[in-house]
């Protein structure tokens, strides 16, 4: 069964890896699918002399290409890309998707919008009638007052609120990106809106 799913995701990253073209700026995506592409990206580049320049969207995809001996830029140089391709956690019957769970969520949208085109490699697994599952959702630092009023505000319950909040601050002292992934059941909460002093002091943490 594993050995199918990485049949399937190699599948998938070589033919996606194959549409790729001599001077194409590629965007880099995140995830074991995409790796298969970058390991046949490789192989072009040393049997056919592909020149390419990726773009990575995450740490590990900057890791593995250069592994894999792809000359790489950044999206600040190379604001146009050719290509993208990435993974999917889930796809509905009408390709819809949830993404980021390999934690580059925004960086991977991104680099997706900067390219022309957008290719999504994915096994059989990742297909479902109906989006379920968490849904992985990326606070930036510059936000994260505001994602904790909207916590604060949500219908979840207060022990989750808590738990939530909690993480929002132990990522705030690293200023580093947090990723979370929300249930779809949670709702935007409606005529629970908190006081703007409520979010001012640090006696927020009390709250903890
Ligand atoms: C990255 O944030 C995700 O969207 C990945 O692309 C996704 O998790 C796919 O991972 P695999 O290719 O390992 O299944």
């Amino acid at each position: 069964m594993i050995q199918d799913i990485d049949n399937s995701k190699k599948n998938a990253g070589y033919f996606a890896a194959d549409l790729v073209q001599d001077g194409m700026f590629v965007g880099l995506g995140t995830g074991s699918t995409v790796f298969f592409a970058m390991e046949r990206l490789s192989e072009r580049i040393s049997s056919e002399g592909l020149n390419i320049t990726g773009v990575p969207t995450s740490y590990q995809a900057t890791m593995r290409a250069r592994e894999y001996g792809i000359p790489l830029s950044t999206l600040d140089e190379h604001p146009c890309l050719d290509i993208a391709i990435d993974g999917a956690d889930k796809i509905d019957s009408s390709l819809r998707m949830i993404k980021g769970r390999g934690a580059a969520q925004t960086m991977e949208r991104c680099v997706a919008d900067a390219s022309e085109l957008f290719i999504v490699v994915a096994d059989e697994s990742k297909m479902c009638e109906k989006l379920h599952g968490p849904v992985p959702v990326e606070v930036i630092p510059f936000a994260f007052g505001l994602f904790e009023r909207r916590i604060w505000e949500s219908r979840m319950s207060d022990s989750d609120q808590r738990d939530f909040v909690r993480r929002v601050w132990e990522h705030n002292l690293s200023r580093r990106n947090l990723e979370l992934g929300f249930q779809f059941w949670i709702q935007p909460a409606r005529g629970r809106r908190l006081r703007a002093r409520d979010f001012r002091t640090p006696s927020r943490f009390s709250r903890l």
